[in-house]
């Protein structure tokens, strides 16, 4: 065997093979060109390694310093944009540890003693990972706060409330916008949940069966702040699964694509919104573009692309469950595949949550025209309803009655409250004038003061709940 194989041109287990393998065969199976984005990983899981491997005295601690300096080095030289990836030398683990070795030797040889690439790269990437999920959590806050401040301001505009897209209810606008906030509350949840399972530790399972030298996975564990809640080292407990299991990944790309499903919901009504149609709000033109035929047009395309953008998270969703599904344990190198995936899934939500907390606090809102809007569809139908049966109708008589006022009212041409006293009263003789109050927007509004109600006093204490929950 060549005592240098990995700063040779051959790769890592050349002795065995009588050919070298063709161009395409080393194109098709390299990684490096995407998976470097994980060499600050790999360095970090490769001195937590070797820091372990000196205290359990399987290298000596002039080894330990060289692989130190080694690093040091390499980091230097990938931060300055001086570090030669190799194609040759297929991914991100074996390009850094064949430059230690060219700068240090031995030590550099030594580093890999009871480690595989197969704990290594599920070690890198859950590493990587949970340092995006941290911050996929700060920007979904953000982008909460955001809108949270636009819900405050808009805790009395009336909005109609839709349920098949026909008008329902008047609802506050601030209510409306703060359930995105819930929704993106639900997303930030997951992410704490699911970074649990991602911050454990695959080192020490090796190729898929453990090793024999005598690691200590704890202290490696400890090094890398891959603890539990507890604060005691979070190891995983069975090889097979360990050097295998990408279930943390799929599970995040899961997470992100409910979070893009929300964004996406959101992005649909923001352009419904901005239809001449609707004209409910303007976004700033810095989110929007022209068209080069129609002078006129204003185009919602941040919101359209996010709506587009949703299907490629969605799709990597699918793209990593189903690469996980025909796999027998242990490693496969099928997981090679899910690198893309999970950085594009990573970049595409950042990018996005963002643009949104951006585009979000900038939302100018028209108020007449949406309350315009809402008085076109019979919106407090049912508190005239809801007055009735305070009058002492059982409610679906109450229902009856008003869907006849609710006809003649159509057949006419006006909104409920623009029929007479004496006219209402035709349907219903308890009905007196202060049902005028009742049949209005802001009435039909304020009556909703229930916990989860869209009553302004509500939202706003809403806010108030979101502000101390967000900081
Ligand atoms: N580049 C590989 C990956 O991403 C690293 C692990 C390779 N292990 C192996 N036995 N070929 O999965």
């Amino acid at each position: 065997m060549s005592t240098n194989q990995l700063d040779t041109k051959s790769q890592a287990w050349s002795a065995l093979f009588s050919e070298p393998m063709s161009d395409l065969v080393k194109r098709y199976t390299a990684s490096v060109f995407f998976d470097k984005r994980l060499w600050r990983a790999d360095i970090q899981g490769s001195l937590a390694h070797a820091d372990m491997l000196h205290a359990q005295g399987l290298i000596s601690a002039a080894d330990w310093a060289s692989i130190e300096k080694g690093m040091a080095q390499i980091t230097q030289e990938i931060e300055a944009g001086n570090f030669e990836w190799k194609l040759d030398l297929e991914d991100v683990h074996l390009n850094i540890e064949a430059r230690l070795t060219t700068l240090v030797g031995d030590a550099g040889k030594r580093l890999h003693t009871g480690r595989s690439r197969n704990d290594q790269v599920a070690t890198d990437v859950r590493l990587w990972l949970r340092g995006e999920v941290d911050e996929i959590g700060v920007l979904l806050t953000e982008l909460q706060k955001a809108l949270v401040a636009v819900a405050e301001q808009n805790a009395e505009t009336i909005l109609p409330g839709f349920t098949h897209l026909q008008v329902a209810q008047p609802v506050s606008f601030g209510h409306h916008l703060l359930a995105y906030v819930e929704m993106f509350a639900r997303d930030a949840e997951r992410l704490v949940d699911l970074h649990k399972r991602i911050n454990r530790l695959p080192l020490g399972s090796a190729a898929l069966a453990g090793t024999s030298y005598p690691l200590d996975r704890e202290r490696v564990a400890r090094t890398l702040g891959m603890v539990d809640e507890a604060g005691q080292p979070a190891v995983t407990q069975n090889s097979l699964d360990a050097v295998s299991d990408r279930d943390f990944a799929i599970e995040f790309t899961a997470a992100a694509s409910l979070v893009m499903v929300h964004i996406s919901r959101f992005s649909e009504e923001l352009i419904l919104w901005m239809s001449q149609s609707f004209g409910f709000i303007d976004l700033a033109d810095r989110f929007c573009t022209g068209s080069s035929i129609m002078p006129q047009k204003k185009n919602p395309d941040v919101p359209e692309l996010a709506r587009g953008k949703t299907g490629r998270v969605v799709g990597h969703l699918m793209g990593l469950i189903t690469l996980m599904k025909g796999q027998p344990l242990a490693y496969n190198k099928d997981n090679q595949e899910d690198k893309e995936p999970l950085f594009d899934t990573v970049d595409t939500l950042k990018d996005t949550l963002r643009i949104f907390a951006e585009m979000a606090g900038g939302i100018t809102v028209k108020p007449e025209a949406m309350e315009r809007a809402a008085k076109k569809g019979y919106a407090t139908a049912t508190d005239l309803a809801d007055y009735l049966v305070k009058k002492g109708l059982p409610f679906r008589d109450a229902h009856e009655v008003v869907a006849h006022a609710v006809k003649d009212a159509i057949a006419a041409g006006v909104d409920l409250p623009e029929l007479s006293l004496d006219k209402l009263q035709t349907y219903n003789p308890a009905i007196d004038q202060d049902v005028f109050e009742v049949l209005s927007l802001r009435g039909s509004l304020n009556a909703r003061n229930l916990l989860g109600g869209t009553a302004p006093t509500q939202v706003r204490s809403q806010v108030a709940r979101h502000r101390a929950r967000l900081g």
